[in-house]
């Protein structure tokens, strides 16, 4: 981080063209604040860039470990891990029952539900819309920070009391928003096919991460992560391996740098 002006630092988000376990090789223990990965679920949903395929259902169950238990390594302690996936394949279960809920620093708390409403649909069944991010404290305790998430509560006051409602309140675990191409946050963003959104990932880093510490997205793709860090104005560090993700994920940031869109 350098001093723009005595008040805002500009951030410089930190992202590597390598592989994820190359990148974690060269980080701390307990150094990380906040980890916010989207990995690839092993739905072949990629493009066709074929990053998003194992051989087996194991092997990638056997990756995912091999990360994973990095990451808890360079994760502070009380500070909060999410992994994105979906439950259209039940190896997402598996990833939270078999492998998550076995290593003994991690404890579960709530997962975050995002729910779009686009894109195609079954004519012969109910749509499924939506993504869950697996949410884990390293220690049972955990920084959160509500006051930076509050939102208006749909009704004014208390209807028992009679007592106006001042402070807002804290969101449920479901987040429903689109990510459009053509909006502002999704612009330059359209060589990825699995781009988060911003005011998803801006809540989290927000609650998850104190504004001293640094966010880690091990599969940065389009570079939203290090986009809504720069939004928070967070440090990131993070890791994509294809080659031009990486490229054009460094243009997208840069379009983006101190803008802070939502
Ligand atoms: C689901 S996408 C992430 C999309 C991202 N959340 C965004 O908003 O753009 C997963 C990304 O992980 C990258 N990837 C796959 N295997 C990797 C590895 N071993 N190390 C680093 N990156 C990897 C893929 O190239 C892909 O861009």
């Amino acid at each position: 981080m350098t001093a723009k002006n005595k008040n805002k630092p500009v951030i410089n988000p930190v992202i590597k063209n390598c592989d994820c376990l190359k990148l974690l090789k060269g980080l701390e223990d307990n150094s990380i604040g906040h980890i916010n990965c989207d990995p690839p679920y092993n739905i072949g949903y990629d493009g066709g860039d074929e990053w998003d395929s194992f051989a087996t259902e194991q092997e990638y169950l056997d990756w995912c470990k091999q990360w994973i238990e990095e990451c808890v390594r360079v994760l502070k302690p009380q500070r909060m891990m999410c992994i994105w996936g979906t439950q259209k394949s039940d190896t997402f279960l598996r990833l939270k029952l078999d492998l998550l809920n076995s290593i003994q620093s991690l404890h579960s708390q709530s997962a975050i539900h995002w729910s779009y409403n686009w894109g195609g649909r079954s004519k012969t069944n109910f749509a499924h819309k939506f993504e869950t991010a697996w949410c884990y404290s390293k220690g049972n305790h955990f920084y959160f920070n509500a006051e930076e998430i509050r939102i208006k509560r749909k009704m004014p006051k208390n209807i028992r009391t009679g007592e106006p409602y001042t402070n807002g309140t804290i969101p449920t675990t479901i987040w429903e928003g689109n990510l459009s191409t053509i909006s502002k946050e999704g612009k330059g963003s359209n060589f990825h096919p699995t781009v988060k959104p911003q005011f998803v990932l801006q809540r989290m880093i927000k609650a998850y991460c104190p504004p001293d510490e640094k966010v880690l997205d091990l599969f940065s793709g389009s570079g939203s992560t290090a986009i809504a860090c720069i939004a928070t104005d967070r440090e990131f560090i993070g890791s994509e391996i294809n080659k031009e993700y990486y490229r054009k994920s460094k243009e997208r940031i840069k379009k983006h740098q101190g803008s802070l869109f939502t």
